[in-house]
C-alpha cells in the first residue's frame, strides 16, 4: 500500500533537479539536433519532465528492454521487447533510463545504438546506484541522484508493475518486496 511507502526523494526536490539537468543538456546539445530515447517504461515520467526544461530542440524516440522478472535483481539478460523508429546514423543520441543498477540494460542499448551508426551515445538516468555496477556495466553521464542500495518505486519505477505513479520516489518496506 502507498501509504507504507516512505519517501526518499520528495516531488519538489525532483522536480528542481530535473530542472537542472534539462539546462546542462540543453547547453551541451543546442545546435545538435539530438534524438532523445526514453528506455520504457520506468523513465517515461522522468522524460516527459526533462524534455519539457529543454530549452534547445529534441527528437523523440523509444526502446524498451526487459532484464527483470517481477524479482528486485537483474537477470543479466537484456532483452529488445520494443524498438526505436527513426534512424540513428550520424545522430547524437542521449539515452533516458529511471536508474542505473548493474548497468548491464543500458551497457546493451548503447552498444545496439553505436553499431547502428549513432554519432555519440550518451546516457541520463534520474537515479544511480553506484555500488550495484558489475565489470562491464555502463555509468550514466548525467545523473539526477545517486542512492545505496535500495530498491525504489514511484515516479515511474515499479516493483511488480506496481507504485509508478507515485509523484516522490519511495523506499519500499522491507517484506512487500517478497510478498
Ligand atoms: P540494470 O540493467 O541492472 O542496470 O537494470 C536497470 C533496470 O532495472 C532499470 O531500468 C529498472 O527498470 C530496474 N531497476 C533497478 N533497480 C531498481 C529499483 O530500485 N526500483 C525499480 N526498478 C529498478
Ligand atoms: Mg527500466
Amino acid at each position: 500500500m502507498n501509504e507504507n511507502i516512505e519517501v526518499l526523494i520528495s516531488e519538489s526536490k525532483i522536480a528542481e533537479r530535473v530542472k537542472e539537468l534539462g539546462k546542462q543538456l540543453s547547453a551541451e546539445y543546442a545546435g545538435k539536433d539530438p534524438l532523445f530515447v526514453c528506455v520504457l517504461k520506468g523513465a517515461c515520467i522522468f522524460y516527459a519532465d526533462l524534455i519539457r526544461a529543454m530549452t534547445c530542440s529534441v527528437q523523440f524516440d523509444f526502446i524498451q528492454a526487459a532484464s527483470y522478472g517481477n524479482g528486485t535483481s537483474s537477470s543479466g539478460e537484456v532483452r529488445i521487447v520494443k524498438d526505436t523508429q527513426a534512424s540513428v546514423v550520424g545522430r547524437h543520441v542521449v539515452l533516458v533510463e529511471d536508474i542505473v543498477d548493474s548497468g548491464r540494460t543500458l551497457a546493451r542499448l548503447s552498444r545496439l545504438l553505436r553499431e547502428r551508426g549513432a554519432l555519440s551515445v550518451r546516457v541520463c538516468a534520474l537515479l544511480d546506484k553506484p555500488s550495484r555496477r558489475v565489470p562491464g556495466g555502463v555509468d550514466a553521464e548525467y545523473v539526477g541522484f545517486s542512492i545505496e542500495d535500495l530498491f525504489v518505486v514511484g515516479y515511474g519505477l515499479d516493483y511488480a508493475e506496481r507504485h509508478r505513479e507515485l509523484p516522490y520516489v519511495g523506499v519500499l518496506p522491507a517484506g512487500e518486496a517478497n510478498e
